[in-house]
């Protein structure tokens, strides 16, 4: 049985020390069986999350954005190439606030999803519609064209893997969640988009988490639905009570 993905991005939270802190007290809350835990700390905190999850290994890292270029001149950027070294196994790309705050492109997204790949990072693609685009009856248009452009160069060879997530942009951060109804019509396109473009053994395991506004509170009933393989939890993820529980909601 493929294990749940709860996955925690703390965003730009959590410096080195605390970041420290959080694992001193997030690992020993922590019961089996676990789900697949994967926390994306700050780049700057990297290394000492590395170095705090000790005594857990099976809690995996990432980063939360890469640039497609292994280095170079490109100031305040972090390569995949670097991600790794520094022990990340995952990275995020396409995340809203990176389309929407940072004005990052579809074409972006793309290059950032091959660089992961040929490094052997597992991209979490992120999707997700506006409030705008929802009212407009435009879901499908969207997350099908993100997700196509994203993945027009991912190549699955050598046992590549890859994440999906589908997070509306309206539902981040505002407390505002999306409805079962609304996750299951999404999970559901983007499910049967995977199956007709990358083939349905691969497609069959790619976890299509939700993220948007979950909590402790919300988190089992999201877990339950049709096509939801896991979780990326913002807000929640940040204290270690709050994500430990959202941890044992998605424990096999
Ligand atoms: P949120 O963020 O859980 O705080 O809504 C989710 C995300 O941005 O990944």
């Amino acid at each position: 049985m493929t294990r749940m993905v709860i996955a925690g991005n703390w965003k730009m939270h959590h410096g080195p020390s605390a970041a420290r802190k959080f694992f001193e007290e997030f690992s020993p809350r922590l019961s089996e069986p676990e789900p697949h835990i994967v926390i994306f700390p700050p780049a700057i905190s990297l290394s000492t999350a590395v170095e705090s999850r000790r005594g857990r290994p099976e809690v995996d890292l990432g980063i939360q954005n890469i640039h497609w270029q292994p280095k170079g001149a490109f100031t305040g950027e972090h390569s995949a190439r670097m991600a790794m070294g520094a022990g990340a196994r995952f990275a995020l790309v396409g995340h809203s606030e990176r389309r929407h705050v940072f004005g990052e492109t579809d074409a972006e997204v793309e290059l950032k999803v091959s660089a992961a790949n040929a490094e052997g990072l597992t991209a979490v693609v992120c999707v997700g519609e506006t409030l705008e685009e929802r009212r407009a009856g435009r879901v499908k248009e969207v997350i099908v064209r993100q997700l196509n452009a994203a993945l027009s160069g991912f190549s699955q060879e050598g046992g590549k893997s890859l994440l999906v997530a589908y997070e509306p942009v309206w539902a981040i951060g505002t407390g505002e969640t999306a409805t079962a109804d609304d996750v299951v019509a999404a999970h559901g396109i983007l499910r049967s988009w995977l199956q007709e473009s990358v083939g349905d053994t691969f497609a069959a395991d790619v976890a299509i988490l939700y993220g948007g506004s979950v909590n402790p509170a919300n988190a089992a009933d999201l877990l339950a639905l049709p096509n939801v393989g896991g979780v990326l939890v913002g807000g929640a993820s940040l204290e270690p009570e709050s994500f430990a529980k959202i941890a044992e909601a998605g424990s096999p």
